[in-house]
């Protein structure tokens, strides 16, 4: 029997799954780290970390399913986007990677958009210049630690450190690589335009690849390290988002993927590299060839009912506060929640956007709280949704939603009501690990495409219809869609006094 090794270098862990030919998920583990903040607006982790994880991960895997290192056929990496990791000629870190919940790049995204300007730009690379993006954190690191940036000989994302680590080869995927804002959207690799506009050297960065393809093989050291056996490809994989795509099978345009994560995302495949016009929605390559998509992301949307639980009822367990919320009726009584807790990306990139419940009486109860959150949080995907509605698209013919909120029945419920659209859950729920051992399947020859390896491997397990409440809804969205327009300046000022 052989297998295959997903690896995730997410923000909070290491997760690895190891799946047999089939698709079975035969063992997980994960290995779980923090990140720091040793500014406000900062968010930065050592690279160690990940290594460490990916190490500990891979061990505990191969010894839970008692398989050999050398059963294993191919390994995928994926992993949290747009993050920096910097490099000397030795290829020592040389500061701590920059994540991509980082917002000290403001100043940085002006000045790109200055000299490419914002409509080339989003034509050349499918983005506005946003915060978290890679580039702008090149600048930053240039104007602020010249004595680091002069000592720089190569720039990794997250994953694509691990990758050194394992094979010795810099190499990065082109849903990542699209990440970075450096990358010509449509050639799919890095765009000399911007290189040369932002004055980024060429040998610096890694050689991009499609998903499925080999970019090296496990070498000597880390063979020791793991268990895995020397010479075992490893292929490029693909960024957390297009990963978690591939894993639950969101590959051909008219699939949509929709993750109710810490963040939520709405990810839809295209066959062209589709632009939208004014840079409101991501377009990035996907992880697989001759595909691309749009994705509207949010950056508090499970994160808001976690933050809520834990703050106003942490004894009471999600299931009890959501089984109360059932009994309040849609639109909770003029009750709304804006889900900004974080800030916002889609359709509002605006790191002061503050979160909080507007149209509060003395009537309302913890339950109407409780389904506020539930609600906000899906009026804010809608407003990602109805984005990639109008964006050229073509039918949405299906929209599979993961991701820990998929769980509550409730909420659920009230996505379909909201998007007005059938929802569908599937059996796989390992989420971006499970679609870079996807991408390892298909480099290593078990399946002919990727396409092939989501039919072999994911199967629908239940459905959510809309129901009469999607009348309600529908009278209630537009309310929503007013708060934050009204409120900016307020959050604005708040923005400046804090
Ligand atoms: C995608 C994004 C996040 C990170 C962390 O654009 O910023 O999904 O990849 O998971």
């Amino acid at each position: 029997m052989a297998y295959l090794l997903g690896i995730d270098v997410s923000t909070t862990a290491t997760k690895t799954v190891l799946i047999d030919e089939e698709g079975a998920v035969v063992a997980t583990a994960g290995s779980g780290y923090d990140f720091a903040s040793p500014r406000p607006l900062w968010s930065e982790q050592e690279p160690a970390l990940w290594w460490e994880g990916t190490v500990s991960s891979i061990r505990q895997v191969l010894a839970q399913s008692g398989a050999a290192g050398g059963q294993v056929a191919a390994i995928g990496l994926t992993g949290q986007m747009h993050g920096l990791v910097l490099l000397d000629e030795k290829n020592e870190v040389l500061r701590p990677a920059i994540l991509w919940n980082d917002q000290r790049t403001a100043a940085q995204c002006d000045e790109i958009r200055a000299r490419l300007t914002p409509e080339r730009l989003i034509q050349l690379t499918g983005n506005d210049a946003l915060t978290g993006f890679t580039a702008p954190k090149i600048l930053w690191v240039r104007e602020h630690e010249p004595e680091v940036y002069a000592r720089v000989r190569h720039l990794l994302l997250p994953k694509d450190y691990v990758r050194y680590r394992l094979t010795g080869d810099y190499a990065v995927d082109c849903a990542d690589g699209a990440g970075t804002l450096l990358f010509d959207l449509k050639a799919r690799t890095w765009s000399d335009e911007m290189l040369a506009a932002l004055d980024i050297p060429r040998p610096w960065l890694p050689q991009p690849y499609e998903g499925p393809e080999v970019t090296g093989v496990i070498n000597g050291q880390a063979a020791g390290l793991t268990g895995l056996a020397p010479g075992t490809p490893v292929v490029a994989g693909g960024g957390d988002q297009a990963a978690q795509a591939v894993g639950v099978g969101a590959v051909e345009p008219g699939i949509v993927a929709l993750t109710l994560g810490t963040s939520g995302v709405v990810f839809a495949p295209t066959d062209a590299p589709l632009v939208e016009p004014e840079g409101r929605l991501h377009t990035f390559c996907h992880a697989l060839p001759g595909r691309w998509h749009f994705m509207g992301v949010m950056l508090s949307a499970a994160g808001s009912l976690q933050w809520y639980r834990d703050t106003l009822a942490p004894a009471t367990s999600f299931d009890d506060l959501t089984n109360e919320a059932a009994a309040v009726p849609a639109g909770s009584e003029g009750l709304f929640f804006l889900p900004y807790l974080t800030g916002e990306r889609t359709p509002h990139p605006d790191p002061q956007a503050r979160a909080g419940w507007i149209g509060l009486t003395r009537r309302h109860t913890r339950p109407h709280l409780t389904r506020s959150v539930l609600e906000g949080v899906a009026y804010g995907l809608k407003d990602s949704f109805r984005l990639i509605q109008t964006a050229g698209l073509g039918q949405i013919r299906q929209v599979r939603l993961s991701g820990g909120g998929a769980k509550s029945a409730l909420w659920r419920q009230i996505l379909a009501d909201v998007l007005d659209v059938e929802l569908v859950m599937v059996n796989t729920t390992e989420g971006a690990a499970y679609g870079a051992a996807l991408l390892a399947a298909t480099g290593a020859g078990r399946f002919a495409n990727v396409p092939a390896a989501c039919q072999a491997t994911v199967q629908i397990t239940g459905r959510t219809s809309p129901g009469p409440d999607r009348l309600a809804y529908a009278q209630l969205y537009p309310i929503f869609c007013d708060l934050y327009p009204a409120l900016r300046p307020a959050f604005q000022a708040i923005g400046q006094q804090s």
